[in-house]
């Protein structure tokens, strides 16, 4: 293990920030339905953390104690750079290091991408049915999603697919999408729709308890559940004739307590929770000046789910 540096990632009620998820920019080239207006604001490119300093940042969390990183978005393989930030960040003693992707483009790069330490892909997913999944992404890519999960599965990656629930919507797949993570032996986990940014006007329509896809599932597979770490978002069952499915139940049952992540914004911004627009800039800053300002980013870390945020969450990082 290797020699905490400090406690400054630390807070009040115990809890570690080892997981850092790392926007590299909130532009997006789709429009899910729950996550983005069709006319979205995005970040002027010159306003993003460059390459270095991000790099650099990074690499300080780190020294402070964070042992997982995830890029993020937006899209985060719409930066030109990402892949070589990918690269970069594969030479921090991480213990995980991941990617959250729409996948519309992944399967261009994923030999490249096999080579990093970066071997923990999430794609979203959000219907196994062409003109359904184009419906609520808005753009026509179901078929390049699907080339990049069969490759991810192809060259080993550790892979999940996500897929956010909504009543009326996509609900009718869920045993669809069991039946796809037996076949293939691919996890697939189930976010419950949060009320957040565009997705607010909608959530009473939308949502549904992952209790309730638990009773459904239940009705026509068997399958055991498996423990769970205290900082775990998900929690997940084996399916019997292979294959996983997890729940993430932002709403229904949040995980505020054994939390253990921080966001970096595509700025430089650190923010110490989803549901939080607050945080402070770690662009200019200089390392004697981080455990004050992380220090002052985990007294801002909420204890319990707020209720909503109007901020939409491609500009905080998904
Ligand atoms: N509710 C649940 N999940 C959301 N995501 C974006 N907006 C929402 C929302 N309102 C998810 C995406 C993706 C991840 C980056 O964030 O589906 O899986
Ligand atoms: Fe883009 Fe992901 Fe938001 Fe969909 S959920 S619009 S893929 S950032």
């Amino acid at each position: 293990m290797r020699e905490r540096s400090s406690s400054h990632l630390i807070d009040s009620y115990g809890r570690y920030m080892k997981k850092l998820r790392l926007s590299l920019l909130d532009a997006c080239n789709f429009r899910c339905v729950y996550c983005m207006p069709e006319k979205a604001q995005f970040t002027p490119s010159k306003d993003y953390l460059k390459t270095e300093d991000l790099l650099r940042i990074v690499k300080n969390f780190v020294s402070f104690g964070v042992e997982e990183v995830r890029l993020t978005g937006g899209e985060p393989t719409l930066r030109k750079d990402w892949l070589v930030v990918a690269q970069k960040l594969s030479e921090l003693p991480l213990r995980k290091l991941g990617l959250t992707t729409n996948g519309f483009n992944l399967h261009k790069s994923i030999e490249d991408l096999s080579r990093t330490q970066c071997q923990y892909i999430n794609i979203s997913i959000d219907s196994l049915r062409k003109e359904k999944f184009n419906s609520i992404t808005r753009r026509p890519f179901y078929d390049d999603v699907m080339k990049s999960i069969f490759m991810a599965k192809e060259f080993g990656f550790n892979l999940k697919l996500n897929v956010v629930v909504m009543k009326s919507v996509n609900d009718d797949e869920v045993i669809d999408f069991v039946r796809f993570s037996q076949k293939y032996d691919i996890e697939v986990r189930f976010l419950e729709t949060m009320n957040i940014g565009v997705a607010r006007p909608h959530f009473e329509k939308w949502f549904i308890p992952a209790q309730s896809l638990i009773n459904n599932i239940e009705a026509h597979f068997d399958w055991t559940k498996r423990d769970r770490e205290a900082d775990d978002t998900a929690f997940c069952y084996d399916l019997s004739g292979g294959g996983r499915i997890g729940f993430i139940a932002s709403e229904s049952q949040s995980f505020c307590q054994g939390c253990s992540r921080l966001r970096l914004d595509a700025k430089g911004v650190l923010r110490p929770c989803l549901f939080k627009e607050q945080g402070l800039s770690f662009k200019d800053i200089s390392l004697e000046d981080y455990p004050k300002a992380l220090s002052e980013t985990m007294r801002l870390k909420p204890i319990e789910r707020e209720k909503e945020l109007a901020q939409p969450m491609y500009q905080v990082g998904g």
